[in-house]
């Protein structure tokens, strides 16, 4: 990889904290683009795997690009030595769902309290906080914890910023290294400054450094989420709307609104619900946001309850299509193709769905069988291919957009007798209307 040279003042030594989905690829990112980073989890297999230039993460690219950065990557376990060490400490911890939709801050104010101390022996030190957290927590508990711990006052001995990746998982390096643009929420103009200038030797497309406060990073991250859901959505209503009017195609319709310039084509593409470690909570949480102010947060809330009816519909109609005692084949476990994510996966939720319901059901997915079978009822069957997947049931549903699914021979899918239903959630297949043996029913159009 190109590595650029830092400019005068630039600071070289970064920290990452929390080496999982998200961090890994961050801190192999900047250490391929040429700073030295110190890698920093409280996981001690994961650091051992950094040490061994392994992955600890599934996603593409990820290995190659650590082999890249070629020793400017050091991992431990020990955050206030890698603080010490740094000029500027990257927060990638977790933030889990709360009851009420919010996010827990308990493991970035752990971390806070390890990093302040480890700050403290700087004359100034830049914290960056890229987790998702509830507006108001960055100013507000992540402050006073940094403030309390190292003794410090923010603004001035040290800077912090709000600054979350607009990435997804399967396209994480790509994302991180040519984005759209680069939110940067600042306490103070000299934080912001200090990141900007990390940021233009960090990615590699020179994108726009969009600086505010930062409240208003902290909502614009969860609006960008929930926008996207509701266009997902949006399209995924106007796919069941097709279905109800013969002729009628979702991917013509969409691609309409696409060539709007108003709307875009992105995210359009009528199908099964979304799913994932980020949608439906960023989307959750600014209904709660919402409420918590006064605002009606009905719109976010609609968004989530089409999104979990959809799902349930499918669930319904798949039901209604398999007789009793037939088996039902789910290709495809991970919430999106590249990732070996199953968390609010649609395929992992009606494999679980469909046995509870007393069928007999064989699963495949090409990264996620392993994450899945530690959620799923023992009765779903994992099959070890796509092709057995098929094989062995009567009725197949299509439920993440894999490609390799495009390869499955269709003498495979073809079978006598009783055709083979296949429900295909994305149009990935589609040479399956014209093969014996196959009753092809394409999510988004009239099934006749
Ligand atoms: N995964 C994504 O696509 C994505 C995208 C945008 C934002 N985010 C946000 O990024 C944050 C991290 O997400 P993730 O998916 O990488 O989580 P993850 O669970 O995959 O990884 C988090 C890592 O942090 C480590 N950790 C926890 N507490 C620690 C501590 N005190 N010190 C050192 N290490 C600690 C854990 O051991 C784990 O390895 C979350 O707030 C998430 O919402 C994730």
């Amino acid at each position: 990889m190109d590595r650029p040279q830092p400019a005068d003042g630039t600071p070289d030594r970064l920290c990452v904290v929390g080496l999982g989905k998200l961090g890994t690829p961050i801190a192999a990112c900047l250490a391929a683009r040429g700073f030295a980073v110190r890698g920093v989890d409280a996981d001690g297999d994961k650091v051992e795997d950094i040490r061994a230039g392994r992955a600890p993460v599934y996603e593409p690219g990820l290995q190659g690009l650590l082999a890249e950065a070629d020793g400017r990557l050091q991992a431990t376990t020990d955050l206030e030595a890698a603080v010490a060490d740094s000029e500027v400490t990257y927060i990638v911890v977790p933030t889990p769902s709360e009851a009420d939709g919010g996010f827990s801050l308990r493991y970035v104010l752990e971390a806070c309290d390890a990093i302040g101390r480890g700050m403290g022996r700087h004359a100034y030190h830049l914290v960056v906080l890229t987790s998702t957290v509830m507006p108001g927590s960055t100013r507000g508990p992540v402050r006073l914890a940094l403030e309390a711990a190292s003794g410090k006052t923010c603004g001035q001995d040290f800077g912090l910023c709000y600054s979350p990746e607009f990435v997804a998982l399967g396209t994480v390096i790509r994302d991180f290294l040519e984005p759209d643009f680069v939110l940067i929420g600042e306490s103070d103009a000299r934080a912001g400054d200090v990141l900007a200038s990390v940021e233009r030797r960090a990615r590699r497309n020179d994108p726009p450094l969009v600086r505010m406060g930062v409240e208003s990073a902290e909502l614009a991250k969860l609006a960008v989420n929930t926008f996207i859901t509701t266009k997902i959505t949006f399209a995924n209503m106007l796919a069941r709307l097709c279905e109800a009017f013969p002729g009628a195609d979702t991917d013509a319709v969409s691609a309409v609104l696409g060539l709007d310039s108003r709307i875009g084509g992105k995210y359009l593409r009528g199908a099964i619900s979304y799913g994932g470690p980020c949608f439906p909570r960023d989307n959750r949480a600014l209904a709660r946001v919402a409420e918590s102010v006064g605002v009606p947060g009905n719109l976010p809330e609609a968004t989530d309850q089409f999104n979990r009816w959809q799902l349930a519909w499918l669930a319904d109609r798949v039901a209604g299509l398999a007789g009793a005692g037939q088996t039902v084949g789910v290709l495809g476990l991970s919430y999106k193709p590249g990732s070996d994510v199953v968390e609010e996966a649609p395929g992992t939720w009606l494999a679980g769905e469909l046995a509870g319901r007393g069928f007999p059901v064989i699963a495949f997915d090409p990264a996620a069988n392993g994450a899945a079978a530690a959620v799923l009822p023992a009765s779903v069957e994992l099959a070890p291919a796509s092709a057995e997947c098929v094989a062995r049931a009567d009725l197949v549903i299509v439920a993440t957009p894999w490609p390799e699914f495009r390869d499955i021979p269709s003498a495979v899918w073809g079978r006598e007798r009783r055709a083979r239903v296949v429900v295909d959630c994305w149009r990935l297949v589609p040479d399956l209307a014209e093969v014996d043996g196959v009753r092809y029913l394409p999510l988004g159009r009239s099934w006749g």
